[in-house]
């Protein structure tokens, strides 16, 4: 392990000795932190507890814990220190007390002072003044009134419903709770607008879809498919459950071909259960996705879901080839 230069030397003449000391420390610190950061340059990147001692954070970590025991140690001595001045000065208060004969009654601490002061208990020796004179079963009723913190918090509330109802409601000076929502929603859609308006948007326009079989829209199309969990409302096959229909047979709800299939798809049947895929996908995504549906026209998967919806005959020859194979 390589030392950092004892920066003592250079600073000598003009540092006390308790400078030394600190210089010192900060100095034993700093060849601490630079052997570690010698021997971590060779490890590769690891997580802290793998191997503690060599992670690049470790100096930092030692610093900071250094410093919170050097600041709870300050604050125990510091602690202890006023404990035992206070000890003093009450002894000598007592000897003195007792000197000139009178009875020493030792001073409440803090606490107590602090205690009395915020609920202002009347003194047992007192409480004959408040007595209301009503006695239950031995029992007295006091009329001891509310404790100040409790009335300071009362006319706190006041005042902040005062300066709440001119600032919210008389000036207008800051926005309800309603229209702060509304701004967050403005500034998240503002947001929401650069952010399309910077991606390449290439909107498919139905009408011009004309399904063929290319291998790399189809390979998109399954992973969409996929990666969307179609498959759980209309099985991986695309034969239908429960849920969803059977995309592979002639019949269909929404119209078959693919420009039917893209705009079900684009716009959903929420009210069905179909979501709108176009409000979390491209066009792009929603037409690979179109081609590879498809794709999956006559595939005859087993137990497919019965025929819903209409026979569909194909509106040009160019639409599927496979759907003209069958009639
Ligand atoms: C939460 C379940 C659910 C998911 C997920 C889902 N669908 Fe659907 N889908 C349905 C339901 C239900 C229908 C039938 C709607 C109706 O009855 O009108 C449907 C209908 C369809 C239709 C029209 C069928 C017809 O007969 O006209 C197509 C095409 C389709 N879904 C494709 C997809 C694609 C592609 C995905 C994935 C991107 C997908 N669906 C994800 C539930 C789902």
């Amino acid at each position: 392990m390589k030392t950092a230069p004892n920066p003592i030397n250079t600073t000598k003449d003009q540092t006390s000795p308790d400078m030394k000391k600190i210089v010192l420390f900060f100095a034993l610190m700093l060849s601490a932190m630079a052997g570690w950061a010698q021997t971590d340059a060779a490890a590769p990147a690891k997580s802290f507890m793998d191997d503690p001692f060599n992670h690049p954070l470790m100096p930092l970590y030692a610093v900071t814990v250094l410093v919170f025991i050097t600041i709870v140690l300050v604050m125990l001595v510091a602690f202890y220190m006023l404990r035992i001045l206070n000890t003093l000065v009450e002894q000598t208060e007592k000897e003195r007390a007792e000197k000139s004969g009178k009875v020493y009654v030792p001073k409440p601490g803090w606490w107590a002072a602090f205690w009395q002061q915020i609920n202002d208990f009347t003194p047992v020796s007192k409480e004959v003044d408040i007595d209301l004179g009503h006695d239950y079963d031995g029992i007295r009723e006091l009329d001891n009134h509310l404790p100040p913190w409790w009335k300071w918090l009362f006319y706190t509330t006041i005042v902040w419903g005062v300066v709440y109802l001119i600032v919210y409601h008389v000036t207008d000076n800051l926005p309800l709770s309603s229209a702060e929502y509304q701004n967050e929603v403005n500034i998240a859609a503002e947001q929401a607008r650069i952010y399309r308006a910077s991606q390449p948007t290439a909107t498919v326009d139905p009408a011009t879809l004309v399904y063929t079989a290319d291998e790399a829209i189809l390979t998109k199309g399954k992973m969409v498919f996929t990666s969307n969990n179609c498959a759980s409302c209309h099985r991986p096959d695309g034969g239908g459950n429960a849920i969803g229909p059977n995309l592979t047979d002639d019949y269909w709800i929404h119209g078959g071909g693919i420009k039917n299939i893209f705009t079900t798809i684009k716009n959903g049947v929420v009210e069905k259960g179909m979501p709108a895929w176009g409000k979390v996908m491209n066009d792009g995504d929603v037409r690979d996705v179109a081609f590879y549906i498809m794709s999956l026209h006559g595939t005859n998967p087993a137990n497919p879901k019965a025929p819903q919806g209409d026979l569909y005959k194909q509106e040009a020859p160019s639409d599927t080839t496979k759907q003209a194979m069958m009639k």
